[in-house]
């Protein structure tokens, strides 16, 4: 790819194009509502980062630490009780707009979040995937945990894990 992406730390100011990336990548009752991602803007947005291909918002990674080593529904909403001290990082979502997609822009969101829970001093980082996304999540270093306790969305779901 000639251009260059460019991962940052979002803030509130880039609520809108996120949210149009998570509506374009997530069918509806996947998708994190706007207010969850006000809420997370606003209360940890050391943890959601941005890709940026010439200036444009291309792609997304956001999550919060926790004391929970894994996902569970409650997490996903918006005032759920999460804890910036916990050694966990959960991810809720990775998304790249449909145009963008295969030119290795997951894969860096991806690498600047394991390089931010490293140097946070977490242990531990976990998200949920559905059965055909394992080996792309294998492929960055996860291991299958197993099925999740989560069902949003109605779908099986897998916990995949790191530890740092
Ligand atoms: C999954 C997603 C984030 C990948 O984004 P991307 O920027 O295209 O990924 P990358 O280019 O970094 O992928 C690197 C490699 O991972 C694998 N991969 C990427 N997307 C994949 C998919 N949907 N299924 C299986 N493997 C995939 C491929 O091997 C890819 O290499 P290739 O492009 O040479 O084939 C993107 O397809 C997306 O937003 N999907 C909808 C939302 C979603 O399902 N997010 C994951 C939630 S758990």
């Amino acid at each position: 790819m000639s251009e260059k992406i460019i991962i940052k730390q979002a803030d509130i100011g880039d609520i809108e194009p996120l949210h149009e990336i998570e509506r374009l990548c997530f069918p509806p009752e996947k998708a994190a509502d706007f207010s969850a991602f006000e809420y997370r803007l606003d209360r940890f947005p050391q943890w959601f980062f941005k890709a940026e291909l010439e200036g444009r918002i291309v792609g997304l990674i956001d999550g919060s630490s926790s004391d929970s080593p894994y996902i569970t529904d409650d997490l996903y909403d918006e005032g759920s009780d999460y804890n910036d001290s916990g050694e966990n990082l959960l991810i809720y979502g990775l998304a790249v707009h449909p145009v963008y997609r295969h030119q290795g822009i997951a894969r860096s969101l991806m690498s600047a979040f394991i390089e931010a829970a490293r140097q946070a001093g977490k242990t531990h980082i976990s998200l949920t995937c559905k059965e055909s996304l394992i080996t792309f999540y294998e492929s960055l270093g996860y291991t299958n945990h197993g099925v999740s306790e989560s069902v949003k969305g109605n779908v099986t779901s897998y916990d995949m894990e790191m530890y740092l």
